[in-house]
């Protein structure tokens, strides 16, 4: 049972992550991302979408057989051959979860599935029980639900809740909600929705504005007690909503997020490691939390400051996502942070004269190169 503060972390990396161009993976690098997963304490693991391809099949099969705690879970159109293929893969897991999705907004209904409201309300039905005749734990996504219109998606909702849904999941699948909208839908369908205490609330969100991670926390905000998202925030387009992001907004804010995950932060940069090695996706210097310029600082009153205190510059620490902190050595540093550098390099008792000259002839280097090496600095002292 799941207590009201608790929120489920739903990766899903291996499935919308990889089917963004160019991030696709090997099975073997699959099963490295979901062991790496299991052991950054992920709740559920979607391992792929079994009726996409052979590759994509046997990928879910072997995570499934490999997983030790986490639920494995396998994502399936709301068609029966999508939800049995679906099963199969996952079947061997500890813990097997059907994820299955229809569109509801007009524009997909119409434009996409070429259906009446009626018929997909009547497809929902059917192909949740089917799918909660074959595992207890269904998950159940109304496709942009962002753009659907509130009394139909409340309808949806509860159809596939009283045809055995266990979890509702709300995507913003195009990245167009905005913060106070997106905890407002969740306000709404918790109010209209007569069966909803039977469910668990869920939102996935995607970055095309920018505002995934805050939409998402808006969702919990709102009543949904799981998050999807994905290392590193790879996904569809401009992405999906980032773990590390959500989790370390939960755990720095507390004050303001009074939630908790199960997630072993101190993991967190090895499996965005192990993600952006075997997607290809190499991740930008100044993203939060794992970018290489997270936990860096170069200018001189910043360097200054930290070294005074960590807390000056520094929200969390390093350490509690894997990292260490970082003074870059450039051009924008000080002589404090200079003669630190000098002293973790054994260069302890230089006089301040001798730092006066040092620091003339480092600001030389550093108007040249982008960064000074602890090399250039050896260099300079022998020099
Ligand atoms: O963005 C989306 O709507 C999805 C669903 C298939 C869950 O990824
Ligand atoms: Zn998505």
């Amino acid at each position: 049972m799941q207590d009201n503060n608790s929120v489920i972390i739903f990766d899903t990396t291996l499935r919308d992550g990889e089917q963004c161009p160019g991030a696709s993976m090997t099975l073997e690098q699959k099963l490295l991302v979901a062991s790496a997963l299991d052991e950054l304490g992920v709740d559920v693991i979607e391992a792929g979408f079994a009726i996409a391809s052979q590759g994509d099949f046997d990928s879910i099969v072997e995570i499934s057989k490999v997983i030790k705690n986490a639920t494995v879970c396998s994502l399936a159109r709301t068609k029966e051959r999508d939800i049995e293929v679906a099963y199969d893969a996952i079947k061997n897991a500890r813990r097997p979860r059907i994820h299955t999705f229809a569109s509801t907004s007009d524009i997909h209904v119409k434009h996409k599935l070429k259906m009446t409201k009626e018929s997909v309300l009547e497809m929902i039905a059917k192909q949740v029980a089917f799918a909660r005749n074959l595992t207890n734990d269904v998950e159940w996504s109304a496709e942009d639900a962002t753009r659907t219109d509130m009394d139909y998606l409340c309808k949806c909702v509860e159809t596939a809740i009283n045809a055995g849904a266990t979890t509702i999941n709300l995507p913003d699948t195009v990245g167009y909600t905005t913060p106070i909208e997106h905890k407002a839908m969740f306000e709404t369908i918790r109010n209209r929705v007569s069966n909803i205490d039977k469910a668990i609330l869920s939102t996935h969100c995607h970055n095309d504005l920018g505002m995934a991670t805050a939409n998402s926390l808006a969702g919990i905000a709102g009543g949904a007690r799981q998050v999807e998202c994905t290392i590193n925030g790879i996904g569809e387009r401009a992405g999906n909503t980032a773990l590390e992001e959500i989790v370390m907004a939960i755990k720095t804010r507390n004050d303001v997020f009074p939630y908790k995950t199960k997630i072993v932060s101190e993991n967190i940069m090895r499996t965005s490691e192990i993600v952006a090695k075997a997607s290809g996706f190499i991740v930008q210097n100044n993203k939060a939390i794992v970018g290489k310029n997270a936990f860096a600082h170069e200018s001189g009153i910043h360097q200054d400051g930290m070294i005074k205190n960590k807390e000056t510059y520094e929200i969390m620490t390093p350490e509690s996502v894997g990292r260490n902190t970082h003074l870059a050595l450039g051009k924008h540093s000080g002589r404090a942070a200079l003669k630190d550098r000098f002293e973790q390099l054994g260069y302890k008792n230089l006089s301040d004269e001798d730092l006066k000259i040092l620091f003339i002839e480092f600001k030389t280097i550093g108007d040249k190169k982008k960064n000074v090496s602890d090399e250039d600095l050896v260099k300079l002292i022998n020099s």
